[in-house]
């Protein structure tokens, strides 16, 4: 597929139905997670304008930076750690409304004030990774993007 995306201004709804086949054609073909990974990251920065969207792998017992979208940010978060760790330990989808009330929350960058963290889970339910997004606005995350975001993520290999 060509390397251009459509991105589709309305309702998040419609935004996401618009954004999963395109990147379900982004990544057909192409095994290298970190590639996938990084398209990803783009293509989500490009249709939703995020602060900060990107993925903390699990390697050495830790969640470490990988492709990301945004400003810089911490590069290693442990299990049961924030919102990152937490998602990774509890192998669940977080949503968090204010970030000033989920205690333990790692702000790498003040601007933050809401986020969402969806675990990539292997079949055998081990978790390898997690994906990350920050919004520099209040309550941005909603169950609308659980259930796309969780789709997106079974995409990745
Ligand atoms: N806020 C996250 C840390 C990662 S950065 O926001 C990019 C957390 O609490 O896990």
């Amino acid at each position: 597929m060509a390397e251009e995306l459509t991105v589709k201004k309305g309702g998040k709804e419609e935004m996401y139905e618009a954004l999963l086949p395109q990147i379900e054609g982004l990544l057909a073909g192409e095994t290298d997670t970190i590639a996938n990974m990084a398209n990803v990251a783009a293509a989500l920065k490009q249709t939703f304008d995020f602060f900060w969207t990107g993925f903390y792998v699990v390697k050495d017992g830790a969640l470490v930076l990988a492709p990301f979208q945004g400003p810089v940010a911490c590069t290693r978060i442990g299990y049961g750690k924030g919102v990152c760790g937490t998602a990774w330990k509890e192998a669940r989808t977080v949503i968090v409304p204010d970030v000033n009330e989920f205690p333990g929350h790692i702000a790498c960058n003040a601007a933050s004030k809401s986020e969402i963290v969806v675990p990539l889970i292997r079949a055998d339910k081990k978790v390898v990774a997690v994906l990350d997004i920050d919004s520099n606005y209040y309550n941005s995350f909603d169950e609308t993007d659980a259930k796309y975001l969780e789709r997106l993520c079974l995409l990745i290999n």
